[in-house]
Parts: C-alpha cells; structure tokens; sequence
C-alpha cells in the first residue's frame, strides 16, 4: 500500500518512514520544511536501500495536494505535518491556529474527493486535562489545555471525529504520543531542533556535545521520587511501529479512536540525566532552577489498548534511548546542517 505522509522530513515523520519502506509499503511525503531538511529523506532512503517520493510543498495548498493525491494511488494517509513548540504557539496563536487547523481540513477535504479514507493524526498528551489520575487512560478527561499548540491538537481531535461519525467510511487513529526521544541506531536520522531546544533529550545531546554550558532542570520540589518532574519517554523508533500498526489497523476497522502511545512507565528529569550520562560516559552539568510554567508534575500512558488492539507495544529501554540520542549527536554535532 501507498503512504502519504505528511510532515515525513521530521524528526517523527523520517522515522516512520523507515519503518514504512520497511514494511513493504510505498511512501509519499509532502513538507513545507519549515522545521526540517530534505537531508533527512536522503538518509530515509540510505538506511532502507528504497526509494520515496517527496513534494515539497504546504498541506494548506488544496492544488498541490490535489495533484499528489492524482499522481499516486494513495492507500492511506499519516499526518504529522504542523507546527509543536509550545511556547512559541503562546507567542504567535495565529499561525498555530491557521497551521494546524488549515492543513488538517483542507486534507481531509481533498482526501474525501480522492475517496481516501484512512487517516492517522499524530496527536499528543498534551490533549489531557492535567487534573487527572496517572496513568492516562484514552477515555481520560481531556481539554482544558494550557496553551495553543495544544489546543490545536484537541480541536483536530473534534473535528477528525465529527467527520468519521458523519461518514462511516472514514477509518481514523488518532495516535497520542507521550514524550518521543531517542534516534534511528543507524546514527543518520533524528531530531534538530532549530535554535535553542525546549526538549528535555536535545537540551542534554547538546550539552554533552558542548554546545550548550549546562542543563537547567525546571522545578525540583514537584512532589515526585526526586522532585523533578516524570513524564513517559518512548523511543522513536518504537513510536514509528506504533504508526505501521495503526495503518494496518485502519484497513480493518472504521471510526474514529484514540490510542496512547507511551510505555506506561514514568521517568523523572534526573533518571534522564543519570541514565545518559551512565550509558554514555558523559556527567551532564545541571542545576535545579524553577518550575517551567505549564509543566505537570507526573504523566504516563496507560498503553494497554494499544497492545490490545493495534497489537503495538514499546520494547526499548531507556538506555536505548539514551544511547541512540547520544549516537546521533555525536556523529551530527549541528545536525543536517552539516
Ligand atoms: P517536526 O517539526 O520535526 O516535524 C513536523 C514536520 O512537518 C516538519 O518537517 C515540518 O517542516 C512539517 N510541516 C509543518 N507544517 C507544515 C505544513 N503546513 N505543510 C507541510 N509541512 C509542514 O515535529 P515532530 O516532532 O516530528 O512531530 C510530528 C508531529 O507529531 C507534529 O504534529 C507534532 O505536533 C506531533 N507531536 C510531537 C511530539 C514530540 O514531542 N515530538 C509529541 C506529541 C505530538
Ligand atoms: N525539562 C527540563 N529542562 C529542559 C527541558 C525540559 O528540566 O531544558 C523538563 C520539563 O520540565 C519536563 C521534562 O523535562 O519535566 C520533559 O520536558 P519536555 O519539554 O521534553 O517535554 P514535555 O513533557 O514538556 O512536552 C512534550 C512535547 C509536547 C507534548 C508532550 C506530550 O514538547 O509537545 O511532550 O506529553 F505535547
């Protein structure tokens, strides 16, 4: 079956189109690069020894889109393409807004013309309300976001949902990522982030290559094990498996569902730090600064309905993680700017 995935030269989008290509599917991309490099689709194609398809293009443009859609014979689409830093979204609302919302409805609209209608949307845990109880069930609470960028994601979540109940056909996941880090073991993709990381994993790479003087861990009196805050970190990889089941799923099921995609186990800031630096043979300078605005104390995945229905588990360690974030790093110390 053929792909089209939107956003693919990203950091999630280039991995999971290794494991597409991979998994004997053929892989259409469409990115503005607005946050990314063509460089990482050349290397898509070096680590699986095929070829991918690439328009460099806005999802918003309905004319560009309409062509893809004639030019291939797309079987499913996967949608990352949009725009993440949340910061940044509370600063520039609009283009978040226009960005997110813009490029998810004129896809679905062109997709719906084409008779496409299997659709995976990467959404994230930002979408939970933070009152509730860890772990993060899907039929958790969600809403009450704290900034733009996240409530980009629930309205897409609503809108996706509207549009599969109104039309049966439709068969939608829409995959809920925790917190992705780690890199392809290949060392030739992962994250670049531009300018100075928001990230947790990029901050400390960075650091341990001696781009950045020392990490700042953001709030260390959170009522966790070491006071710094817990979140559920997955590695990329086994992230982008999750998105070769859910495309799988969508050609035997129809509907709109949400699935976590988390290990289920909760790591705090100084794990991070202590794990990497273990792993790696690199001490990280840090010291504890004050809360981040917006931040949770705890969150971690119930990932239990994926295992149960996409058949999808997390099988890297945090080592792993660490190991392959730092490999990357090492071998690209300005990414593919290189
Ligand atoms: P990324 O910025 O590396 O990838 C997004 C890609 O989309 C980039 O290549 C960018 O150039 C492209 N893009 C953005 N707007 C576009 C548009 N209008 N038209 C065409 N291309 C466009 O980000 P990522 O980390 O790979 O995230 C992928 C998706 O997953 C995003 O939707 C993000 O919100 C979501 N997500 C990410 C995380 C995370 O921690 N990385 C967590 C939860 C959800
Ligand atoms: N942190 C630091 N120092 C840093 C960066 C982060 O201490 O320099 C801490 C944060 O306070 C938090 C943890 O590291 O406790 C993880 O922070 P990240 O910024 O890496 O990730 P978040 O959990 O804040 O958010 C990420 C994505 C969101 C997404 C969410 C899903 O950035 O887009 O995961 O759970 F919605």
């Amino acid at each position: 079956m053929n792909v089209l995935v939107t956003g693919g030269a990203g950091y999630i989008g280039s991995h999971t189109c290794v494991e597409l290509l991979e998994n004997g599917c053929g892989v259409i991309v469409v990115d503005n690069l607005c946050n990314s490099s063509a460089g990482s689709l050349d290397r898509v194609q070096e680590i699986t020894g095929q070829a991918l398809k690439f328009y460099q293009g806005d999802v918003r443009d309905e004319k560009l889109l309409r062509k893809i859609f004639r030019e291939n014979h797309i079987g499913c689409v996967i949608h990352f393409a949009g725009r993440k830093a949340v910061g940044e979204s509370v600063e520039k609302p609009w283009e978040y807004y226009d960005n997110n919302l813009n490029a998810t409805l004129t896809l679905t609209k062109v997709m719906e013309d084409a008779g496409v209608r299997n659709l995976i949307f990467s959404s994230s845990a930002t979408v939970y309300a933070a009152a509730n109880e860890m772990p993060l069930k899907e039929t958790s609470a969600t809403g009450c976001c704290t900034n733009p960028y996240g409530w980009t994601k629930y309205m897409t979540e609503q809108i996706l949902s509207d549009i599969a109940f109104a039309d049966k056909r439709w068969s939608m996941c829409l995959l809920r990522y925790f917190n992705p880090i780690g890199a392809h073991e290949s060392g030739r993709i992962g994250e670049d982030p531009r300018g100075i990381p928001n990230n947790l994993m990029p901050y400390i790479t960075q650091v341990a290559i001696g781009r950045r003087e020392k990490l700042s861990v953001y709030g260390g009196d959170y009522p966790t094990p070491d006071g710094t805050g817990v979140r559920d970190y997955i590695h990329v990889v086994d992230l982008a498996k999750g998105h070769v089941a859910a495309v799988k799923y969508t050609t035997e099921h129809t509907g709109c569902e949400a699935f976590n995609l988390g290990t289920g186990t909760g790591y705090s800031v100084l794990d991070i730090v202590n794990t990497f630096a273990a792993v790696n043979q690199i001490p990280i300078p840090y010291q504890i600064t004050a809360r981040r605005p917006g931040d949770v104390a705890v969150c971690y995945a119930d990932p239990a309905k994926s295992a149960e229905k996409l058949g999808w588990r997390a099988e890297k360690t945090l080592a792993d993680m660490c190991r392959d974030s730092w490999r990357w790093q090492r071998r690209n110390p300005m990414g593919y700017g290189e």
